[in-house]
Order: structure tokens, then C-alpha cells, then sequence
């Protein structure tokens, strides 16, 4: 079970640009907007660009390198409803941001 772990101060993240974590051996994507934050993979799925890198407008981030769009709300591929990336809940906690990011599973 995995517990909420600080990434840094509101202060420290600006609004629309989006900055990446290691967190629980995973990249995580976390972006402002006004006094909300969200959660998703970094890792882009077509080649691995990382999506904090990307041009966000609303709630959607367009990849750097080849511009697919995910939703930052809950990680839809706004092109392909059907298909997520993972998003992850986070909350601010005294000035903290913080995000929960369970550890991938080991595959058997
Ligand atoms: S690496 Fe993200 S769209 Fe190609």
C-alpha cells in the first residue's frame, strides 16, 4: 500500500506548465491549473516523450513529439477514448503537493 508523497510547494509549480517526478519507480506528469493539480504517466506511450514537456490547453496535454493529446483529468488519449495512460490522485496538504502512485506490479 502506498501512502501521498510530496513533490513540492504549491509556489513551485506555475500554471500550465507541467513538471515531472520519479515517484515510486514510476515518471509522473504533474500539472497546474489555478488551484487545482493533476496527476498523470510522464511517459508517453507512442515513444516515451515526456507529456510534462508538452503544450497543455484546458485540461488536455499535447505530446512534444508527435502531439498525441491526453486529458489531465484521467489520463484519456484524447484521440482514442477507449485507451488511458494512468493518472494519480493528488491533494495539497499544508502547501505540499502531493501525489499517490502505486508501484507498478511485477509482471508474472
Ligand atoms: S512520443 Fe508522444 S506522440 Fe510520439
Amino acid at each position: 500500500m502506498s501512502e501521498y508523497q510530496a513533490v513540492g510547494k504549491v509556489e513551485d509549480f506555475d500554471e500550465g506548465v507541467g513538471r515531472a517526478f520519479a515517484v515510486n519507480e514510476r515518471m509522473v506528469a504533474v500539472f497546474r491549473r489555478g488551484d487545482q493539480f493533476f496527476a498523470i504517466d510522464d511517459i508517453c506511450p507512442h515513444m516515451g516523450a515526456s507529456l510534462a514537456e508538452g503544450h497543455l490547453e484546458a485540461e488536455t496535454v499535447s505530446c512534444p513529439w508527435h502531439a498525441w493529446r491526453f486529458c489531465i483529468r484521467d489520463g484519456t488519449w484524447e484521440d482514442n477514448p477507449r485507451i488511458k495512460i494512468d493518472s494519480f490522485p493528488v491533494r495539497v496538504e499544508n502547501g505540499e503537493v502531493q501525489v499517490l502512485v502505486e508501484p507498478r506490479q511485477p509482471k508474472v
